[in-house]
């Protein structure tokens, strides 16, 4: 090691975040995520092949690309950005920072930045961390160096939780809440390739199964029944696969016995989801019980799926209160109307409703009841069925707004790393 290169691992350990470098043996798996490398030099493909290889990297969705900075942005101007990119640079310290703007412009904030450059340059480490890049390393970096970087940012116990929970409950029986749910992770995995997991919590009757055309032998009911044996080795083996990113941890849909959950039964499924996926979607049932009341209370993001009547109105109006004061710190959930426009019921106009909630709809969706029952009686998803209809539109939509991704392509005005910037 050099002295400089020194400098910048010394740097690393003083500022806490140092890679823990060495000890491949000891290092967990990686959870779910969406990596992409761009390398310029045949050393960093060749160290980024080997990390394909290892079985720590099993769940993570791995892509290549030979090409730099340049190359990345012009990529993600018209993709999603993955859960981290590592970049090869050779730029040198007084243009690196520049040529990381256009970039920086078409990066979604969650996406974490490693860069591997070619300067031992305290400054510029120090730089970039201020900027929000995860790791500077220098080349050459090993595998070992590599896989410490990604343990570091997405496994480390002291990281950042990896996963963000999504939960969707209707505000009555029967209004969409779950078609909505199993639409929009759907969406979530399939248009940013996130690994995405939908968690059926409605046990004696939940219909994602149905919705994805599955018969899995084992899911929910084995993680919330055995808290003690649930880890993300054990979650996997419950997790069945309905797509390329979407796994179902799926309700068993049977009445052999009554599910009774005490307050808490469902943190130690909500811990182990947000440790093993970048998303979690959680359909919950119409139900206002502890369990389902902490549910909601723990989750980052709810939506309030409500059809347009006066029970409905009601109920919403109680929920959102409700969980405003269980949430006092967190935006007012979602809410989403649907079912809007049936025929011949009469029916409280959107905007009357959504006065008195002093919300607005995230989105309306009409009454459809050939596209919903074709999607539901074949095991589709909408956007499967029809993708050109307006509704497989506004699941995409509300697959952005309810994942953040909304500002997502759009420049920020202002400083010049500023999407960069998420310290
Ligand atoms: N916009 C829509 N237009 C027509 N039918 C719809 C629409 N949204 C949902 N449905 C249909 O309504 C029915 C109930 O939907 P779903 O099971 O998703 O509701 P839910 O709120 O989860 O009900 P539960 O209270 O039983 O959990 C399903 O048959 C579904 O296909
Ligand atoms: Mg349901």
């Amino acid at each position: 090691m050099s002295a400089i290169d020194y400098d910048i691992k010394q740097a690393a350990v003083e500022a806490g975040d140092a890679p823990r470098v060495g000890d491949l043996e000891n290092m967990r798996p990686l959870p779910r995520i969406s990596v992409h490398a761009f390398c310029e030099s045949e050393q960093l493909q060749q160290v980024m092949d080997r990390c394909a290889n290892d079985r720590r990297m099993s769940k993570v969705s791995l892509r290549i690309t030979s090409g730099s900075t340049a190359a990345a942005a012009n990529m993600f101007a018209s993709t999603p950005t993955p859960n981290l990119i590592i970049l090869e640079t050779r730029a040198n310290p007084q243009n690196l920072l520049a040529e990381l703007t256009p970039l920086a412009a078409v990066c979604d904030p969650s996406t974490k930045v490693v860069i591997v450059g070619y300067y031992n340059d305290i400054g510029l480490y120090r730089e970039l961390i201020r900027n929000g890049i995860s790791e500077y390393m220098v080349h050459p970096v090993s595998m070992t160096d590599v896989m410490a970087a990604m343990a570091a940012i997405f496994v480390d116990p002291d990281a950042e939780p990896l996963g963000r929970s999504i939960a969707f409950i209707g505000a009555k029986g029967g209004v969409g809440a779950s078609t909505i749910a199993h639409n929009c992770a759907f969406g979530i995995s399939n248009l940013f390739s996130t690994e995405t997991i939908l968690a059926d919590l409605d046990l004696p009757y939940g219909t994602a199964n149905i919705d994805f055309d599955q018969d899995p032998a084992q899911g929910i009911a084995e993680a919330v029944y055995a808290p003690e044996r649930l880890d993300e080795v054990f979650l996997d083996r419950l997790l069945t696969k309905c797509s390329q990113h979407l796994s179902l941890l799926a309700a068993p849909s049977m009445l052999d016995r009554a599910y009774d959950f005490d307050g808490q039964a469902f943190q130690p499924v909500l811990d182990v989801l947000q440790r093993s996926a970048p998303v979690s979607v959680l359909d919950v049932p119409h139900l206002w019980s502890e369990w389902t009341r902490s549910v909601l209370a723990a989750v980052d993001e709810v939506v309030i799926c409500a059809a347009p009547d006066l029970a409905n109105l009601r109920n919403a109006k109680n929920m959102l209160d409700a969980l405003r004061k269980l949430r006092p710190n967190d935006k007012a959930p979602y809410l989403i109307l649907n079912q809007v426009g049936m025929p011949k019921r009469p029916e409280i106009g959107p905007s009357e409703f959504c006065e008195p909630l002093e919300t607005d709809p995230i989105a309306i969706i009409p009454f459809d009841i050939n596209l919903f029952g074709n999607a539901a009686n074949s095991g589709r998803m909408i956007s499967e069925t029809d993708s050109k209809s307006p509704i497989a539109e506004t699941f995409s939509q509300i697959s952005h707004i309810v994942t953040g991704r909304v500002a997502l392509k759009k420049a920020k005005k202002g400083g010049l790393l500023g999407l960069l910037k998420r310290k």
